[in-house]
């Protein structure tokens, strides 16, 4: 084993990027690399990033270009990885495009760092002080294979120093992958087909983590109730199942899942959030567009009336259900028709939050070889107008939860002195005066104000039920 190796780790795109970030940590502190926040004093660089528009993609070639300048004036050698899915999509061709590139592995390949780094390692040339190595000449790793072992076996065990470091939240991916292929989406091509790990797994993962002092779990897959995990009893568990399960587990005071398909919302899942107080009454569901033609064109197999009606039924089951969403403005062949559809989708649900986007033609996906391109002013103008709309709808949701007291899960000192911060049932940050020693702890918090994306409050007396009630 190799001491004293540094890592540097940056991560794009979404929390699944952000498991497997931690996963590469804790594979990677086996062979005596320390993470370190310090870009210019790391041995193995490695960019986990993301290929779901053109933008996020960008991003990395633009960070390569920095570790070269970086190289070249302190004339240090950094081994660099691209990991995640832009390396999936694109494989070698980044080598080519950035020849500071030592290693390329995909979102299924990365249990094999220590393999890959091997090979690196087993191919460098003594360098005798002279500096780096011209860059051509280096020996490369590329693993962007779907291999047919599960990278889930192949990971080690959670350490809990490195679990608590992370805080009192944690994610647990429970499912990889996605066969829905929306015609505008890279994902079923970067993170390959959809699958479930087993209910034993996620429960012993689930449970390391507790023991670490974790307080909140957020179950991840790009499709997560479609979660068909096998259970201890050889059937096929539904997402609803493993969540009872999973609230069971003594001291897991908080449990959350992201992201949800509406095709996949099944009753029983509906009735794990009447009946679970351990699973947060908040919800992502992205829907893309209120337009039925838009949403048959991105192959997303439900219509608008479809979602408004399951909308009605999770909050008929949970009315202090919060919900969020994703929406992509200027599709292909979107008309304006088709636009003031969504901002009525949008009026009828009243979201709590929402990510806009614009369309952006991704390769190899359908929708990008449409004809019907929407031009960039006519997007620039609809998201300007939905993203309007979308902040309202925040603010008055923020607005609403003005002298409530809530539950609030304490979890690291907030910017003023004295001061925590905490995370409201709804996923919003909270900040109180409150002592340290409540990180970890849920605490009666009376809401006293609103901010942009976050609550202002102070530590209360608790209702005698327990529950958030309105103020006296
Ligand atoms: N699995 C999730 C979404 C994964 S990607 C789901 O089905 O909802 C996250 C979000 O990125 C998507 O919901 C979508 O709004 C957006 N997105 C995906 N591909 C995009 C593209 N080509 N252009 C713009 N936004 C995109
Ligand atoms: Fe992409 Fe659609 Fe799969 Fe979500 S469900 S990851 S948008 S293909
Ligand atoms: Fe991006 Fe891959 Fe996640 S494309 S959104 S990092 S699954």
């Amino acid at each position: 084993m190799t001491a004293n190796k540094t890592v540097f780790i940056k991560t794009y795109g979404c929390q699944m990027n952000v498991y497997d970030s931690a996963r590469m940590s804790d594979t990677l502190a086996t062979l005596g690399y320390d993470e370190t926040d310090r870009i210019e004093a790391a041995d193995l660089v490695v960019l986990n990033t993301c290929h779901i528009r053109e933008k996020a993609a960008d991003k990395v070639y633009s960070e390569l270009g920095k570790i070269r300048k970086l190289e070249e004036t302190t004339g240090r050698d950094v081994t660099v990885a691209v990991a995640g899915c832009v390396a999936q999509a694109e494989g070698e061709e980044i080598i080519r495009r950035a020849p500071v590139v030592d290693m390329v592995f995909g979102p299924q390949s990365y249990h094999r760092l220590p393999e890959l780094l091997e090979r690196v390692k087993a191919g460098e040339r003594p360098a005798a002080g002279t500096g780096r190595v011209p860059s051509k000449a280096r020996p490369r790793a590329v693993d962007t294979e779907f291999p047919a072992e599960d990278k889930f076996d192949h990971l080690p065990e959670p350490v809990a120093e490195r679990v608590r470091g992370r805080g009192v939240t944690a994610f647990l991916t429970v499912q990889e992958g996605c066969d829905k292929f929306c015609t505008f989406c890279v994902v079923p091509y970067t993170r390959g087909a959809e699958l479930s790990r087993p209910v034993e797994r996620v429960v012993a993962e689930a449970e390391a983590l507790v023991a670490a002092g974790v307080r909140e779990v957020t179950l991840l897959g790009q499709n997560v109730n479609a979660y068909h995990g096998v259970g201890p009893d050889g059937d096929a568990w539904s997402l609803a199942r493993l969540v009872r399960r999973l609230a069971a587990v003594p001291g897991l005071a908080r449990l959350r899942y992201t992201t949800s398909h509406p095709r996949d919302m099944d009753d029983a899942l509906i009735a794990a959030h009447r009946d679970l107080p351990e699973l947060m009454p908040y919800l992502h569901l992205p829907v893309q567009s209120g337009s039925d033609r838009v949403l048959a064109a991105m192959n997303r197999r439900h219509g608008a009336a479809d979602y408004l009606t399951l909308v009605e039924r999770i909050r008929a089951a949970r009315p202090d259900i919060a919900l969020s969403g994703d929406f992509i403005v200027g599709f292909p062949g979107e008309t304006d028709a088709d636009f003031e559809a969504t901002l009525a989708l949008v009026r009828a649900v009243g979201y709590a939050s929402c990510f806009t986007f614009k369309y952006s033609p991704r390769p190899g996906t359908p929708a990008a070889s449409e004809s019907d391109q929407v031009p960039e002013p006519v997007k620039t103008e609809r998201l300007a107008r939905l993203q309007a709309l979308i902040d309202e709808q925040e603010a008055a949701f923020l607005k609403s939860r003005v002298g409530l007291v809530v539950p609030v899960l304490f979890e690291k000192a907030g910017r003023d002195p004295g001061q925590l911060v905490g995370r409201s049932p709804w996923l919003q940050a909270v900040h109180v005066a409150a002592p340290a020693d409540l990180i970890g702890g849920i605490a009666a918090v009376e809401i006293l104000a609103a901010g942009h994306h976050s609550l202002d409050g102070r530590l209360a007396e608790p209702a005698a039920d327990g529950a958030v009630r309105l103020r006296a």
